[in-house]
């Protein structure tokens, strides 16, 4: 699965493109790959220097990077779970919006990194956030959490986190993204109209900045309307 990532990812494409570079410098019979410079040159534009979720790039992604220090959560991982996760990415934990790294770097230094993510976790107290597998099981039951990950997957980037139509990604385009969290905007909104909006899109030659998804997300659109209707629920409630 090749997410839309014309946008989303181009902090990852950077990376993948310096990876050529990382073959060769671990290449031969040079030394173990070093889990800390793999890190820095893939991993910490998002997840941070110590881990924690706040590098540059996270914010673009709309979702909320997670945080790699905190030890009670990571701890409920094992070291295989762990190496799972940073190697297939979403393709095999979809509750996780990060794509997988096994193309880009090889198990040995998958491995290497994970060893690292390791010593980052520090003592953050007992945890107060769902566990990973609260997380997995909760997506795979509940129809609007997975409308949730969908929706910031593929529509929160411009739409915004909220549905206010302020999105990282929004900054840079000349048309406003809709606010869908709107009321008014939202009670047009159905399965029907998101398809044959992105439809359109597709047979439009004169697309404007509503992206052409790579995609085929067409049985993934229930969820993100039901969700989308919960974000106009929200807003019509904090109206005075
Ligand atoms: C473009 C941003 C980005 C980059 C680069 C990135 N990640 Fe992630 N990563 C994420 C996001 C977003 C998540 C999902 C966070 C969540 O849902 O809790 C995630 C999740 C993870 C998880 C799973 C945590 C959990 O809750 O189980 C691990 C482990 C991880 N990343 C390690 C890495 C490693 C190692 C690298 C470098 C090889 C890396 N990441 C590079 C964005 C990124
Ligand atoms: C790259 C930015 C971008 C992304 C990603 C994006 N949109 Fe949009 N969207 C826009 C812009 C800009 C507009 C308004 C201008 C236009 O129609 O081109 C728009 C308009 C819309 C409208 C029309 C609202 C109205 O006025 O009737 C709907 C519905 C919509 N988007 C839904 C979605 C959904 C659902 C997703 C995720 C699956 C999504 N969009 C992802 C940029 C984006």
């Amino acid at each position: 699965m090749q997410p839309y990532s014309s946008y989303r990812w181009f902090a990852v494409l950077l990376l993948t493109i310096g990876s050529g570079f990382s073959s060769i410098l671990f290449a031969g019979d040079s030394p173990p790959p070093d889990g800390k410079s793999i890190y820095n040159r893939f991993c910490i534009y998002c997840h941070g220097e110590k881990g924690e979720g706040d590098g540059p790039a996270g914010a673009l992604s709309g979702v909320a990077t997670g945080d790699l220090s905190n030890k009670a959560y990571m701890s409920q991982l094992s070291d295989q779970e762990l190496h799972d996760r940073i190697a297939w990415g979403e393709e095999k934990y979809p509750y996780l919006q990060m794509p997988g790294w096994r193309n880009s770097l090889s198990d040995e230094e998958i491995h290497a990194v994970m060893k690292y993510v390791r010593t980052l976790a520090v003592d953050k107290g007992p945890l107060t956030t769902p566990s990973p597998k609260e997380r997995e099981e909760r997506f795979r039951k509940d129809p609007l959490e997975r409308g949730r990950i969908y929706y910031l997957h593929y529509c929160s980037g411009c739409h915004g986190k909220s549905g206010h139509g302020d999105g990282e990604f929004a900054k840079t385009l000349p048309d406003r993204p809709a606010a869908l969290s709107n009321p008014a905007i939202a009670a047009t909104i159905t399965v029907q109209s998101i398809n044959d909006y992105l439809t359109a899109r597709k047979q439009s030659k004169k697309v404007r900045n509503m992206p052409i998804f790579e995609d085929d997300f067409s049985d993934k659109v229930d969820e993100i309307v039901l969700y989308i209707k919960t974000l106009a629920k929200k807003e019509g409630n904090s109206k005075p």
